[in-house]
């Protein structure tokens, strides 16, 4: 069933996040993965504790705060490289299906966005160095309100702004707990499986599951 409204994550469902290291795993060391995701990781769990304190800053400071701590926990990555993985953040490869699906499904009629933890200006960026600010209709930030997902706010943000109520939306993320919070608000959602994850939080379970963005065409 095709929806007439399609919300999307932007970082691991529409931007790798992964692929400011892997540009530059010659020169970081042997440990370059381990720095990716450990920087992911502190990343999220940053917004989700500062949710939980009433503590916000915005997604580029912790950002920022998150790659600081990788890099004293990977001793082996140099720090010189810092500016360098931050400035690639502006201007993450999209994954290779992104702009093809996104345009079939503009075509077909249907309303895209992203809603995403990522500030403004960071969001703004990628969109355009991706070229999907063409395609895509609104670029909604947590930033307006000052709090993270999965907070139910954050999801209400496209539904009162679209005036559809959550089932109408089809909401599309590759972070499994991120699935799991826009589940709990009503949004039709689908679980973009890129890396094989098993899954979690099982009382709340998206509608599909895929490995990759190309099956909205036809399944979801
Ligand atoms: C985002 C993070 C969760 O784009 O990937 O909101």
């Amino acid at each position: 069933m095709r929806h007439s409204a399609y919300v999307f994550d932007a970082y691991g469902t529409l931007f790798d996040v992964h692929a400011a290291v892997r540009k530059m795993a010659g020169r970081i060391g042997p440990d370059g993965q381990l720095l990716s995701e450990i920087w992911r990781a502190k990343q999220l769990e940053y917004s989700w504790t500062r949710s939980l304190m009433g503590a916000y800053a915005d997604f580029w400071q912790l950002t920022e705060q998150a790659l600081d701590f990788a890099f004293r926990k990977v001793p082996s990555a140099d720090p010189g490289y810092r500016a360098e993985l931050l400035e690639a953040y502006w201007r993450l490869d999209c994954y290779p299906e992104v702009p093809s699906v996104l345009k079939a499904l503009k075509a077909d009629g249907a309303r895209l966005a992203i809603l995403s933890n990522g500030s403004p200006a960071m969001l703004d960026a990628a969109v355009r160095s991706a070229a999907l600010d063409q395609i895509l209709d609104d670029v909604f930030s947590v930033d307006a309100l000052r709090r993270f997902k999965s907070d139910p706010a954050v999801y209400d943000m496209v539904t009162t702004a679209w005036r559809l109520y959550p089932s109408a939306v089809s909401f599309q993320s590759a972070n499994r707990w991120d699935v799991a919070g826009a589940t709990k608000f009503g949004f039709h959602t689908v679980w973009i499986n890129r890396t094989d994850q098993p899954d979690e939080y099982f009382d709340l379970q998206p509608k599909a599951i895929l490995p990759s963005l190309e099956g909205l065409l036809t399944t979801a």
